[in-house]
């Protein structure tokens, strides 16, 4: 296979901060070849084609735009991404990152366009649809991965390999929470984001439930998220901060925060982190990450430009920086990029295999349990679909076995 097309359905904010950046970087190796991008709107493509950050790390890079924005910078297509993955050649790779909701109709049209799939979280919004895709995958040799990208963060597979070699024992109780700056409220989350499609624990909430699975291996059973509605700026409605009580098949109990609504003033991107307590046969033990504060502290001379900027700062190395190697242009590094580097190069090694060789080396992929796929996470859809019962349903506690089998 020569080095395979890349089709991003969507051109928000994750794709410029990571997954953009992280196929420039691929594509500047050789691993990746054609860049394509299809949006809804043409104006968000000329924002990625014309962005400093972009230009000044990847010098002569580019993508082909769909729709062309140099034709007309106002057209806006929903259904465009249809014929765009049907147009790519087969057993390519489409990449998934539109909004939540949109993902199980994306997903779909790529698999019957014959191409794998790298979809960013969470797979979708319901079990069963979570099921179909893992069938239509498994019957095309396709592999989909979902890119739970805090699982390449080296903590967690650090914390992963200990738990399993028994070093911490069994986890009883623990606590996790992100909380996305209130900025966040003035973009496009305020258009989708909203009470009837999804909420903060859905958003965000589901990284810190995949991540105690990853560590620990464990399955949750129930969930209950209290929500508090709010208004966006655009007067839509929106769960803007959730309280959930994940409780998991040995019992243990973990408690999830989530919101829009970190102070924008406050250093760091975000708030989040994970604290797991843990028992031997006689003994407590612990797991704490903090997963904001990563021990840099900088003072800056004036404030940088950028929504949620500050004059102090407490950036994060390990999630997605761009470095100085010698040029040209500069190199993303972080888990954000190993992410999308595991994922596209699974693809290429499922697609390199012999036909007959593929559905064991797609099962091999499931039972190696490091990339997430529909098979083997599907505790993160049903989570999910439960959690909005849950949260619709005044914050009842809802078994994961009312909304569908593992
Ligand atoms: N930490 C993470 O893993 C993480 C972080 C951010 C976002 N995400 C996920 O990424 C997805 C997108 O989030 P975002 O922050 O980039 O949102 P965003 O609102 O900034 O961007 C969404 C993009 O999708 C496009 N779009 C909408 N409908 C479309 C259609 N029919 N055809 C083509 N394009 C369409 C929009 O034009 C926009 O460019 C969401 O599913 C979100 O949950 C994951």
């Amino acid at each position: 296979m020569s080095a395979p097309v890349a089709a991003v359905i969507g051109g928000g904010m994750i794709v410029h901060d990571q997954i953009l950046p992280s196929l420039y970087h691929l594509q500047r190796q050789g691993i990746v070849g054609e860049i394509r991008i299809c949006s809804q709107r043409a104006s968000s493509l000329q924002a990625l084609a014309e962005s400093e950050t972009l230009r000044r790390a990847f010098p002569g890079q580019s993508f082909h735009p769909y729709p062309d924005f140099k034709v007309d910078p106002n057209a806006r297509h929903a259904d465009l991404y249809r014929e765009v993955l049907a147009a790519m050649p087969p057993r390519n790779i489409a990449i998934v990152a539109v909004p939540d909701q949109l993902h199980y109709d994306v997903i779909m049209a790529a698999l019957h366009a014959n191409q794998h799939v790298l979809t960013v979280k969470p797979l979708v919004l319901l079990v069963s649809q979570a099921a179909e895709i893992e069938r239509e995958s498994a019957l095309r040799g396709l592999l989909v991965g979902i890119e739970y990208h805090k699982r390449f963060d080296d903590r967690s597979l650090m914390a992963r390999r200990r738990y399993r070699e028994g070093n911490f024992g069994e986890f009883r109780l623990g606590t996790a929470c992100l909380l996305e700056k209130w900025y966040y409220r003035h973009s496009n989350f305020q258009n989708w984001c909203t009470t009837e499609n999804s909420d903060a624990f859905a958003y965000i909430g589901c990284h810190y439930v995949d991540l105690v699975h990853f560590i620990t291996g464990l399955l949750p059973v129930s969930v209950s998220v209290y929500g508090i509605r709010d208004r966006y700026p655009n007067g839509n409605e929106g769960f803007l901060w959730t309280d959930a009580r994940v409780l998991w098949n040995n019992g243990a109990c973990l408690n999830v925060q989530n919101a829009l609504g970190f102070p924008d003033d406050a250093p760091g991107t975000n708030t989040q982190g994970l604290t797991m307590y843990c028992a031997g046969s006689d003994v407590g033990a612990l797991i704490s990450h903090s997963d904001q504060y990563r021990g840099l502290q900088y003072s800056y001379v004036k404030r940088p430009s950028g929504a949620g900027a500050t004059v102090y700062a407490e950036p994060s190395p390990d999630y997605f920086q761009y470095v100085d190697l010698g040029g040209p242009g500069l190199v993303p590094v972080g888990y954000g990029y190993r992410s999308i580097e595991a994922i596209v190069g699974a693809c290429i090694r499922v697609e390199q295999a012999e036909t007959e060789d593929r559905p064991k080396l797609l099962r091999e992929i499931d039972s190696a349990g490091i990339l997430a796929t529909p098979a083997n996470s599907r505790y993160n859809e049903r989570v999910l679909e439960a959690g909005r019962l849950s949260i619709l349903n005044g914050g009842r506690q809802v078994r994961l076995e009312e909304v569908g089998p593992e």
